[in-house]
């Protein structure tokens, strides 16, 4: 009978998008609600988890950002609007009308004055029946409700990064929010032991007391990066090596300075958050293959449409027209177009060079669909043929790539496409006489090829082996900037190849494969005829 209900739900809440016009694929309130549960079940009894939405942020006077959900608090909730707070229980509660619940969603009110100017907001009954909370509140009964979090024995929350503004316009916004938490909780951010300090009470507790002076030579060293270890107490005895010290008292001492002395616990909900999103559920991979397929689109309709005398700009726009055109709502990180020394540069953002020339053209862009992203990068030459330098450097970042894709097998080690990769990029360079011995340090290939994708570009995960369901990019590159030591004609080259691997029982799916690769599969897309060759616009000059 539930069952009909639900359905029954469903079938209304479609009705009612088809005839809104809205889209009608978004994640289930269902989806979200199961993962609730599998967050719960991993809480210990007597605990509570908190997680709060994004706040909106000011560009300037009265204009905004674009506003962005969290996503934690979106894989939890499906809610897409600011100021709001999620509240989960390990175990039942009861309300005064003797009700009991697990959860409890704060929302942001309804206001008819803003809904006028800024949209609609979905408010209490829309975060029942919309998104399934038998109990939901505005923001401002989380303030006055006075929950005491002192009887919990752990209460979870994420780190604050205390980047919220407090707009005087709104009594419950994300900046109300967390001070209240805060004063109910008594947060201090000193009850936390930092990653730098927990590393070194760590090495302190399981160095041998026969190693101490060289251990405490190696700390000496951190006290110059870290003045936070400075006037650490415990960090303090164990470097003065003529105090006496037992190995019991070391151990004593690290497990007390260990200890936490709060129920406040900011490590548990990333940490369980990372492992759970780090693989993906069928919903998920509906439509992270989406935003992935609809970025492939994009680099194919800009080959074909690529002129040397477009700017980084107008490559960037069309990119962005083709995601739009299929409905997805952002960009999932700031987009790269870089041509010629601009590829150079990792996160090149500016994209404002006027003319790409006979440049090569690196195109790192994601589509974000309904929340999930895409990562996917195109290197081609803007003129249409690879030059033979060009070709060059492709072929061993497209050789790489390869060779790093395969090794995409559940129960494979994470790093070892990077470990893969770095080892056919050295010996090629050295081929090439980019470098002088396989061996040699440089800095032509910066940066690692693998991470997941998701909600987030670089979404959370352990990063341990590859399991089933897990989407993960590929990406090596190689990047030879002006005045690199070799042999000039290589400067300017930038090169990055990145594609998104699903992983199946299988092997490797790559869900970018549509978008060519190789250098004759690009050149043969680049010589087709765009639309967009007759797209012409008025000078304005
Ligand atoms: N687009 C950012 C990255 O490739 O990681
Ligand atoms: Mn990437
Ligand atoms: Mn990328």
């Amino acid at each position: 009978m539930k069952f009909k209900f639900t359905l029954l739900g469903l079938l209304l809440l479609t009705i009612n998008s088809v005839l809104a016009q809205i889209p009608t694929d978004y994640l289930s309130a269902d989806f979200h609600k199961n993962r609730r549960e599998i967050l719960r079940a991993k809480m210990p009894a007597n605990s509570v988890a908190l997680v709060f939405a994004n706040s909106i942020r000011n560009r300037a006077n009265d204009v905004e950002y674009v506003f962005h959900q969290d996503p934690n608090f979106y894989y939890l909730t499906g809610y897409r609007e600011p100021n709001a707070v999620l509240v989960i229980f390990s175990d039942n509660q009861t309300n005064e009308k003797g009700e009991t619940y697990n959860e409890v969603l704060y929302v942001q009110e309804k206001n008819q004055r803003a809904e006028m100017w800024t949209g609609k907001r979905l408010g209490i009954e829309g975060a029942k029946k919309e998104l399934g909370f038998s109990q939901a509140f505005n923001g401002i009964d989380f303030i006055n409700s006075k929950m005491d979090f002192k009887k919990f024995d752990n209460v979870f929350i994420e780190k604050f990064n205390d980047d919220h503004r407090n707009s005087n316009k709104d009594k419950a916004d994300v900046f109300d929010l967390v001070k209240s938490f805060k004063m109910a909780s008594g947060y201090n951010p000193d009850i936390f032991l930092s990653p730098t300090k927990k590393y070194v009470y760590n090495l302190i507790k399981t160095t041998p007391i026969e190693k101490r002076v060289e251990l405490s030579a190696k700390i000496k060293t951190y006290l110059s990066y870290y003045p936070e270890l400075q006037d650490d107490k415990f960090i303090a005895d164990y470097l003065k090596t003529d105090m006496a010290l037992s190995s019991k008292d070391i151990q004593e001492n690290a497990m007390l300075a260990l200890q936490p002395k709060t129920n406040l616990d900011i490590d548990f909900l990333p940490s369980n958050l990372a492992t759970m999103r780090e693989t993906k559920t069928p919903a998920e991979l509906k439509l992270l293959t989406k935003a992935v397929r609809i970025s492939a689109v994009g680099q194919i309709e800009m080959m074909k449409a690529m002129k040397p005398d477009m700017s980084e700009t107008e490559i960037q726009g069309i990119h962005e027209f083709v995601y739009k055109k299929y409905g997805a709502e952002y960009e999932g990180y700031p987009s790269i177009v870089g041509a010629g020394n601009n590829g150079c540069i990792l996160h090149y953002m500016e994209n404002n060079k006027t003319k790409v020339d006979n440049d090569l053209v690196l195109m790192d862009l994601g589509a974000e669909y309904h929340g999930y992203t895409a990562d996917v990068t195109r290197t081609v030459p803007a003129n249409g043929k690879f030059s033979k330098e060009q070709k060059e450097i492709y072929d061993l970042v497209y050789k790489a790539q390869e060779a790093g894709i395969a090794e995409y097998v559940i129960g494979n080690s994470m790093s070892k496409p990077n470990q893969v990769a770095i080892k056919i990029i050295n010996e090629g360079l050295f081929k090439l006489g980019i470098i002088k011995s396989v061996d040699e340090k440089h800095n032509y290939f910066p940066h690692g090829t693998s991470h997941h994708i998701g909600l987030d570009v670089h979404d959370p995960g352990n990063y341990n082996m590859f399991e089933e369901n897990m989407v993960v990019t590929m990406e090596p590159g190689i990047y030879i900037p002006e005045g690199s030591k070799c042999d000039k004609k290589y400067w300017s080259i930038g090169v990055r190849i990145e594609d998104d691997i699903l992983i199946t029982k299988n092997g490797p799916k790559n869900l970018s494969e549509e978008a060519p690769r190789t250098t004759e599969a690009i050149e043969k897309m680049m010589a087709k005829k765009s639309v967009l060759d007759n797209f012409l616009l008025p000078s304005l000059d």
